[in-house]
């Protein structure tokens, strides 16, 4: 019989690291049965339901950013992870399709920043919706096609614009944040106890089946007092949530399309990964039957809208094969301002710099040049 995660992890060794290769190995693969399913309520005895705040968030104000009455969330904590809070699927059915529309049509736009502008001209750049929609190829269709620019895409980011290099986000290079975005996160983190959040900052990650997100910890906002919010689309992801120390095996859990995730209080600057993506079980690509569907729910003034046939033959394509991720991030607590200098950087782990070098972007690259090996290092 394989192995279980938990029993390969020797005290004082790089556990996370050893558990996220468990989890990353192909041949043969990994048993699953340690992996905690939110989806199944609280089937593991870590798994304790998390109470929130359904009169912060009114039924119209839920259902405006596409979601369920906040009483009928399933939210859920973890044993030995004070302030992490998982709610699983709070969408209202067929507000989904809106979502992933907006993170492959919408918000690649410019003036957002993604992975493609790093070596392509702001032309080459401008439509990659538009460029992408008629080759877009369909993963069951055995001929070798060049990649579209959407299958290329590997992060965008809004608002105070993530820089990768220097690990800081800084006041001059900011745009916008999307109000529709914003207004979803507000009413989530509400829910969860946190009024006031500002939605400042996000990265949007694009998995294909076989990427990854390396071990790193999110620490370069100003004000950690304040949530991380992580919301997933299309395929399912087994998310490892790690300790303060490398040395700390994580817990590994299932991340379906439409969960949703609050990092806050201690959990807010723990170590993570996601060391792999798996197909959505049967039952959650009924997202696949969503499309056009947003039943009489839509409210008056809904930032979420009907979206078009055309626009959902594209993206429940790209889903079938595919995860978005969208982090929203508040950097700057109420009335803080950025350093003056450029040198503000911090890790409280300097050792360990894999972080955002393993993000799906990079990791894409790295595969290019040497193509099987990302998954052929076990040690
Ligand atoms: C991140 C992150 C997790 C995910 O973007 O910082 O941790 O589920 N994403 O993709
Ligand atoms: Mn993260």
């Amino acid at each position: 019989m394989a192995k279980m995660a938990a029993s390969l992890v020797e005290s004082g060794e790089d556990a996370f690291r050893k558990i996220f290769k468990f989890y990353r190995r192909r041949n043969p693969p990994p048993d699953f049965s340690d992996v905690i399913d939110f989806s199944k309520g609280a089937a593991s005895d870590k798994v304790v339901p998390a109470k929130l705040d359904p009169a912060a968030v009114s039924d119209a104000e839920a259902a405006r950013a596409g979601l369920q009455p906040v009483r009928d969330w399933r939210a859920f904590s973890l044993q030995g992870y004070p302030g992490f809070i998982f709610i699983s699927n709070p969408f209202l059915l067929g507000s989904q399709p809106f979502w992933v529309r907006q993170c492959l049509k919408t918000y690649p736009q410019k003036p957002n920043v993604c992975n493609l502008d790093m070596h392509m001209s702001p032309s080459e750049t401008e439509d990659i919706w538009g460029k992408s929609i008629h080759g877009l190829s369909c993963p069951l269709s055995g001929k070798r096609q060049p990649k579209t620019l959407l299958e290329k895409l590997r992060w965008v980011t809004l608002g105070y614009h993530y820089n990768w290099d220097t690990k800081t986000y800084s006041a001059n290079h900011y745009t916008p944040f999307p109000a529709d975005l914003h207004q979803l996160s507000v009413q989530i983190t509400a829910a969860c106890g946190f009024p006031g959040f500002n939605a400042e900052a996000g990265i949007l990650n694009y998995y294909r089946s076989d990427s990854s997100l390396g071990i790193h910890v999110d620490e370069s906002e100003l004000d950690h007092s304040r949530p991380l919010l992580s919301l997933s689309f299309g395929q399912s992801a087994i998310f490892l949530l790690g300790g303060t120390h490398r040395q700390d095996p994580p817990t590994a859990l299932y991340m379906h399309s439409g969960d949703v995730m609050l990092m806050s209080g201690q959990s807010r600057l723990l170590y993570h990964a996601v060391p792999r993506i798996v197909p959505a079980p049967q039952g959650h690509t009924s997202l696949e039957m969503e499309g056009c569907s947003l039943a009489s729910s839509l409210q008056d003034n809904s930032v979420v809208e009907q979206i078009s046939e055309q626009d959902w033959a594209v993206c429940s394509k790209y889903i079938q094969s595919s995860r978005v991720n969208v982090t929203v991030r508040q950097v700057l607590g109420p009335g803080q301002s950025f350093p003056e200098t450029a040198s503000y950087h911090q890790r409280t782990d300097a050792g360990q710099t894999d972080g955002y070098h393993d993000r799906p972007a990079d990791r894409k690259m790295k595969r290019s040049r040497s193509c099987d090996s990302v998954d052929n290092d076990e040690t």
